[in-house]
C-alpha cells in the first residue's frame, strides 16, 4: 500500500492516552487534510471546553455519537483513510464491529486498534493472560480482514507508561510505586533489578505520528517501541538524586512470588486492581524486553529520558503538595 494518510478519524481521543496521541498528530496538523474525532454524548458534555478548543484552534472535526450506532460510524468514515482507536479497556471489544465497518468502507485503508501497552503476543503464556483476551480477539478480527486485503493495521506496542507505574501506590503499598512527598517507595522484584521498557505518555503521541509518517514500514505488524529501558533500582536512584540526594529510608521490595500472590488474591476477590497487578507481574518478568526495538522503523523520533520524566513527577507531586497545604 503506497499511500500517505491524509484524513484521520480517532475513537477515544478524549481519554488518558488518546489525548496524547491526538496532541502528537496535531503537532503536525498541516500534514493532514482532515483530523476528526468521534466522541460520546457524555464526553461532549463533560469535556465541552476541550472539544471547543479542538474545533476552533486546532481545526479538528468533532463528531458526537455512539460507537454502537452503525449508521453514525459509517457516516463518520466517509472520506477517512486512517482510523486511530484509543478506546478504553471497557470498550476494547467494541472495536470489532468498528473494524468490520472500516473494512467495508470504500475509503478506510488503515486501522490502528487500541493497544499502546503490553505486548499481548510476547510468548506462549501471553495467550492465557486475562487482561489480554479482548485485545487478542480484536487482533484476530483485524488480521482476518487484512488477509482478505480489505484493511491494513498496525499495533503500536509501548509497554507501561512510567507516569502511571511510578506515581503513588495505585495498587496498594505492595503493588509498587514512589511517594515523592512521603519519601517512600516499593520496588518490584527481588532487588528491583529486573529491566522494564517504558514509554512516556507524550511519546506515545510522538510514536503514533512517526508511524503515520512511515506507513510502508509499519503495515500489518506490531511496532514494539519505547522511550527507555531501566530498572526499579535505577528509577529509585533518580528519585533520590532529584529529591536532595539523600537516601529515602522507607523502601521495601515486592518479589515476584509475592506479586503473583497479590495478583491471584485480587482476581479472586474481583478487585479492580487485578488487571494492573497482572500487567506489573508481566513487566517484572521481562515481558517488555526485546532483542531489538522498532523506534528505528519509524524514523527514531526524539523521546523523553528517565531523568526528565522523574523531574516531571517530582515537580507535579510538589505542586500538588503545595496546593493541598493552602
Ligand atoms: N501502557 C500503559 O501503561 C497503559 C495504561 C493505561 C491504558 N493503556 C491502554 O491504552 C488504551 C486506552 O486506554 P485509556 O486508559 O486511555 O482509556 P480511557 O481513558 O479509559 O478511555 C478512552 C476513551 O474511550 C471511550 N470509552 C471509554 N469507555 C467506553 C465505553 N465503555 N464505551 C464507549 N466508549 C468508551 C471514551 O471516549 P469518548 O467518550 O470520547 O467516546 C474515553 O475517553 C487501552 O488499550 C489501554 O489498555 C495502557
Amino acid at each position: 500500500m503506497s499511500f500517505q494518510p491524509r484524513n484521520i478519524l480517532f475513537f477515544g481521543a478524549t481519554g488518558n492516552i488518546g489525548k496524547h496521541i491526538l496532541a502528537g498528530v496535531l503537532s503536525a496538523r498541516d500534514e493532514f487534510d482532515r483530523v476528526a474525532i468521534f466522541t460520546s454524548p457524555a464526553t461532549a458534555q463533560s469535556k465541552a471546553a476541550f472539544l471547543d478548543d479542538l474545533k476552533t484552534s486546532k481545526r479538528v472535526e468533532v463528531i458526537v455519537g455512539d460507537i454502537k450506532d452503525e449508521e453514525a460510524v459509517k457516516k463518520a468514515y466517509e472520506g477517512i483513510d486512517t482510523v486511530i482507536s484509543a478506546l478504553g479497556r471497557l470498550a476494547i471489544a467494541s472495536q470489532i464491529p468498528l473494524i468490520r465497518l472500516a473494512a467495508a468502507s470504500p475509503s478506510v485503508r488503515w486501522f490502528l486498534p487500541s493497544e499502546y501497552g503490553t505486548d499481548i503476543a510476547y510468548g506462549p503464556a501471553s495467550a492465557h493472560e486475562k487482561p489480554h483476551q479482548q485485545k487478542l480477539a480484536v487482533r484476530a478480527a483485524i488480521e482476518e480482514v487484512a488477509r482478505e486485503g480489505e484493511l491494513s493495521y498496525t499495533y503500536v506496542v509501548t509497554g507501561p507508561y512510567p507516569e502511571m507505574y511510578m506515581r503513588g501506590f495505585s495498587c496498594g503499598r505492595e503493588g509498587g510505586g514512589w511517594d515523592v512527598l512521603g519519601r517512600k517507595a516499593t520496588l518490584l522484584g527481588e532487588k528491583g533489578e529486573d529491566r522494564v521498557s517504558f514509554t512516556v505518555m507524550k511519546d506515545v503521541g510522538t510514536l503514533v505520528l512517526a508511524t503515520l509518517r512511515n506507513p510502508s514500514a509499519s503495515l500489518n505488524r506490531a511496532l514494539k517501541v519505547n522511550s527507555f529501558t531501566t530498572t526499579p533500582a535505577a528509577i529509585h536512584a533518580e528519585f533520590e538524586k532529584q529529591t536532595g540526594g539523600t537516601p529515602w529510608t522507607d523502601v521495601v521490595y515486592t518479589p515476584l512470588d509475592k506479586l503473583r500472590a497479590l495478583e491471584q488474591q485480587a482476581w479472586e476477590a474481583g478487585q479492580p486492581q487485578a488487571t494492573v497487578l497482572t500487567l506489573r507481574r508481566i513487566w517484572t518478568e521481562g515481558g517488555t524486553l526485546y532483542e531489538t526495538r522498532d523506534n528505528g522503523v519509524v524514523g527514531e523520533p526524539k523521546l523523553t529520558r528517565l531523568e526528565e520524566v522523574v523531574a516531571q513527577i517530582v515537580r507535579e507531586e510538589r505542586e500538588k503538595g503545595e496546593k493541598a497545604r493552602v
